[in-house]
């Protein structure tokens, strides 16, 4: 390569070396100071041009997003605001950027602006650290399962089953939609269907990875899941990523801990690798907050807060508990939840789950024991308990500003409880006669849980908006780029 990348240079202290800078031009002020960015950075590099020596041609087209090559002697700045730049002895424009067309102007832009052109906002210092957040932490999750020696695991995209019993799911189809094949009753005949019986899109690689986790003992699945639920929230997409460990002869205290030591990893990983993005990233909360009352803004920075959750324990407590917690809270007893909470049963929606973690405990919480019938068919039975209720070893893991980040479970091991959990909430076993399997030939005691990747990528990078974590968010009505 001729050119060094930009991250290299801010970096060097070679005073006088002559070198090429390839990049985006940012701004142009003076007709003498060009900020180029080529992404490595979320800091620019300054290019001072001569421009008395300059064509006016190639002046006029400086301009921002235009991608330039810039050759010069790199050297010690006069100026505040950077520590080196580039004296400019040659610069030409690699492509062009028509300066009353681009989107992009230097000035700050709002988020719901910038998620319009959602394809042009990687050119954002915000953006840049975003990202380079997010891969770190990508990178860190396979780290982390790696060093441990579990097994990667590809589960399949397209399914013919709902992992989650929850029925949200996106249907894969090559019928043609104006001319459904019917069977003799009336349905629409699957059978003529590209895979020969109904298929969707999957809402979770577990049920695939357990089979996988009895063979093998420990494995990870990390990649896109779908559901088509129709939550217009700043925590939901439609298309998402996930995390799911699956592992063999864990019980529910062994899944919590590899949960809670897995997200402290990635988080101080991103917090070691990425120091400029996230101090970055720290600055912009700050600023963005100023409008807010006093009331609601945070009271630790960014960076206080990642390191608050990487340096303490997490709060593990049971559903049951935390109802006694919610029923006496103030919010219930004056009767400010918009769902109050009666007693046990009740489902924890996303009001009582940032009571829980902002307002009472003020840290990460792991709830475990949840009532049967609000969570899933595949999660293990407790005994019924003294007053009868019968609970699963279910646990969540919620997050202040963020409520729910990891869903998990210890399984339920025992085919004659499962088949019949399965009858209950009317999932066809037939179907699923390969997932039972796993109860009949040597069954174990196992236990996995999901995170939602971008969910993870939100708490770390402090952003408020789900949207703006993943490249190109698919939500309801918006399936843009
Ligand atoms: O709690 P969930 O539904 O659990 C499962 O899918 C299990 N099969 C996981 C397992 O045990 N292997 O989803 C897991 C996590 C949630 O805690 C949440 O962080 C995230 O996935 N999630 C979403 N993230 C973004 N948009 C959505 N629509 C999400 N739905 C779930
Ligand atoms: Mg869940």
């Amino acid at each position: 390569m001729e050119h060094t990348r930009i991250k290299e240079l801010l970096k060097s202290e070679e005073f006088g070396k002559e070198v090429i800078v390839k990049g985006w031009v940012r701004t142009f002020r003076n007709n003498q100071f060009v900020a180029i960015n080529d992404g490595s950075s979320i800091n620019n590099i300054q290019a001072v041009i001569d421009f008395e020596n300059t064509p006016d041609d190639i002046l006029r087209r400086i301009t921002t997003g235009a991608a330039v090559r810039v050759k010069g002697i790199l050297v010690e700045s006069q100026g505040k605001g950077q520590r080196v730049e580039v004296k400019a002895t040659d610069i030409s424009i690699i492509g062009d950027s028509d300066a009353e067309k681009f989107p992009l102007q230097p000035k700050k832009h709002s988020l719901e602006f910038l998620r319009e052109i959602a394809h042009l906002r990687f050119r954002t210092g915000t953006f840049n650290a975003i990202f380079k957040v997010r891969n770190a932490l990508a990178f860190a999750v396979n780290k982390f399962f790696q060093e441990r020696d579990f097994v990667y695991m590809h589960t399949p995209i397209i399914t013919g089953s709902d992992a989650e019993g929850a029925g949200e799911m996106f249907r894969v189809t090559t019928l043609d939609l104006n001319n459904l094949p019917r069977t003799e009753q009336g349905d629409i005949d699957f059978k003529e269907d590209f895979f020969g019986k109904s298929t969707n899109l999957t809402v979770s690689g577990q049920l695939e990875g357990e089979l996988a986790a009895l063979a093998f003992g420990n494995i990870y699945t990390f990649g896109p899941t779908f559901r088509a639920e129709n939550s217009n929230t700043t925590r939901h997409l439609a298309e998402f990523w996930m995390i799911e460990p699956e592992m063999a002869f864990y019980e529910l205290e062994d899944n919590m801990q590899l949960a809670e030591d897995l997200l402290k990893y990635v988080i101080r990983y991103a917090l070691d690798t990425c120091p400029e993005e996230i101090e970055f990233l720290r600055a912009r909360l700050l600023e963005e907050e100023k409008s807010k009352p006093q009331a609601d803004r945070s009271e630790l920075d960014l960076v206080e807060k990642l390191n608050f959750v990487v340096q303490n324990d997490f709060v593990r407590l049971t559903y049951t508990e935390a109802i006694d917690i919610l029923m006496k809270s103030k919010p219930n007893q004056k009767k400010q939840f918009k769902y109050l909470i009666e007693g046990w049963g009740a489902d924890l929606q996303s009001e009582h789950e940032r009571y829980l973690v902002e307002k009472h405990f003020k840290k990460p919480v792991i709830l475990i024991d949840y009532p049967r019938e609000i969570k899933s068919f595949y999660m293990k039975q407790n005994p019924v308990d003294a007053q009868g209720r019968q609970t699963v070893r279910a646990m969540d893991i919620l997050f202040p500003g963020i409520g729910e980040m990891v869903g998990g479970s210890q399984r339920e091991e025992n085919l004659e409880k499962l088949i019949t959990r399965m009858n209950e909430v009317g999932i066809p076993t037939e179907e699923m006669e390969w997932f039972l399997d796993t109860r009949r030939f040597g069954s174990v005691p196992h236990s996995g849980f999901g995170v939602g990747f971008e969910r993870l990528v939100l708490f770390t990078t402090g952003m408020t908006n789900i949207r703006d974590v993943i490249p190109f968010p698919r939500t309801p009505k918006n399936a843009e780029f």
